[in-house]
């Protein structure tokens, strides 16, 4: 059947998340480094996160989640007619995840693309979407945000961490943990997605439902704030041992700078998408963050002039799960109750690039 592509919507028709089972709260990383449960609470909010098992890769946590979302949206697989997948963690550094995911939930062949702009991830994402249902390419298009972060992480104590072991690290190892201590309380892993669907415009004089509009942004200049230092073309060769041993393969963070642009960029980018469609704050029924620090989230909230009604976080129990926070968020707020008919919701991201932006979308 031909697409009418004036009067096509798009629409989050399903939602669904999937956390890996073993759990990791941070009584448990302060057996392996110095921290404690109290700083990382003050500092980010963040009391629990979830870890994937070794050989479990990203497109892995991806195939529950989408599953939970094709169900969730009453479709089947064979409905699905594209696939964008953000992540940051890809199963190996190329294909992506994508084709792996795609093989994994035995789809079609139908085009599977992955997306890499971290945190921004998901919000890329549904902009890509909506932008080919609008044009009427594609009706069904299953949008997923996934991390493996573990990948990254430099544990050699998984033994500790996931099966609870008792056994005191050499003063070397604890040593070596706490130099990372700044990243690796912050990241989970999860995976999050959205079935995104064709609808024909609604009837004359109500709203326009669905995706209404989207403000994204890239800075390059500040790539290096947030980063993996080691690995890639710019190398010969790509990656070494040296490389691993300098501790290179692990991201750097400069905290307090990405802790300001988010504080900064975020609201800005939620004032430039309200105000290009003439609308205020106060017409928002629900915002959903990117998940990186709570007190992120609780300057942003605050900038904004927003209730905690307004607001839908879960770091706490996740932390830092980059593509995958916006998802997991919006399904968690859905089954608390937002996301009514009629709500007008607002999803918005930052991350490395940096790349930002936001997305309006009307229940
Ligand atoms: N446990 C205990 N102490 C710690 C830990 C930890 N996990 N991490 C850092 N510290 C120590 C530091 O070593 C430092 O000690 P020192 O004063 O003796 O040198 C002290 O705490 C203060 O360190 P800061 O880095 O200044 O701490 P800050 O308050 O900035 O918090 C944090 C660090 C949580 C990373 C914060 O800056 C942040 O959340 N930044 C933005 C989030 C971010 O970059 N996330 C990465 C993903 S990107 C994204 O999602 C947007």
């Amino acid at each position: 059947m031909a697409l009418d592509r004036a009067a096509m919507r798009t629409v989050i028709r399903g939602t669904g998340m999937y956390v890996p089972p073993d759990r990791v709260d941070n009584h448990r990383l302060s057996r392996v480094m110095d921290t404690s449960h109290e700083w990382i609470v003050q500092r980010t909010g963040i009391e629990a996160r979830h870890y994937a098992r070794p050989a479990v890769a990203t497109s892995d946590l991806a195939v529950p989640a989408a599953r939970a979302a094709i169900a969730d949206a009453g479709l089947d697989l064979a409905d699905i007619d594209y696939v964008v997948f953000a992540t940051m963690t890809p199963d190996v550094y190329f294909p992506g995840s994508a084709p792996y995911f795609q093989r994994k939930i035995g789809l079609r062949d139908v085009p599977c693309l992955d997306i890499r702009q971290q945190c921004a991830g998901f919000v890329y994402g549904l902009q890509l979407a909506d932008g080919m249902i609008r044009a009427g390419a594609y009706r069904n298009v299953l949008v997923i945000g996934a991390e493996v972060h573990c990948g990254f992480m430099p544990w050699k104590c998984w033994d500790v961490l996931l099966d609870g072991v008792e056994r005191q690290l050499t003063p070397e190892e604890f040593a070596e943990n706490t130099s990372y201590r700044d990243r690796l309380a912050l990241f989970g892993d999860g995976a999050g997605a959205f079935v995104l669907c064709a609808q024909g415009e609604c009837a004359a004089g109500e709203p326009p439902r669905g995706v209404l509009d989207c403000v994204l942004h890239t800075r390059g200049e500040l790539a290096e704030k947030l980063y993996t230092p080691g690995g890639g073309s710019a190398f010969r060769p790509y990656f070494s041992a040296e490389m691993a041993a300098r501790g290179e393969t692990v991201p750097i963070v400069e905290g307090r700078e990405v802790f300001r642009h988010a504080v900064t960029l975020m609201p800005e980018v939620v004032g430039e998408l309200l105000g290009r469609n003439r609308l205020t704050i106060d017409d928002l029924d629900l915002v959903v963050m990117h998940q990186a620090n709570l007190r992120i989230n609780e300057a942003v909230q605050q900038r904004l002039g927003l209730p905690c009604t307004k607001v839908f976080n879960n770091i706490q129990r996740y932390g830092n799960t980059t593509a995958a926070t916006i998802p997991m968020a919006y399904h968690e707020a859905r089954q608390a109750g937002h996301g009514r008919p009629g709500d007008l919701i607002c999803f918005v991201g930052l991350g490395s690039g940096l790349n930002w932006g936001a997305l309006l979308y009307r229940c």
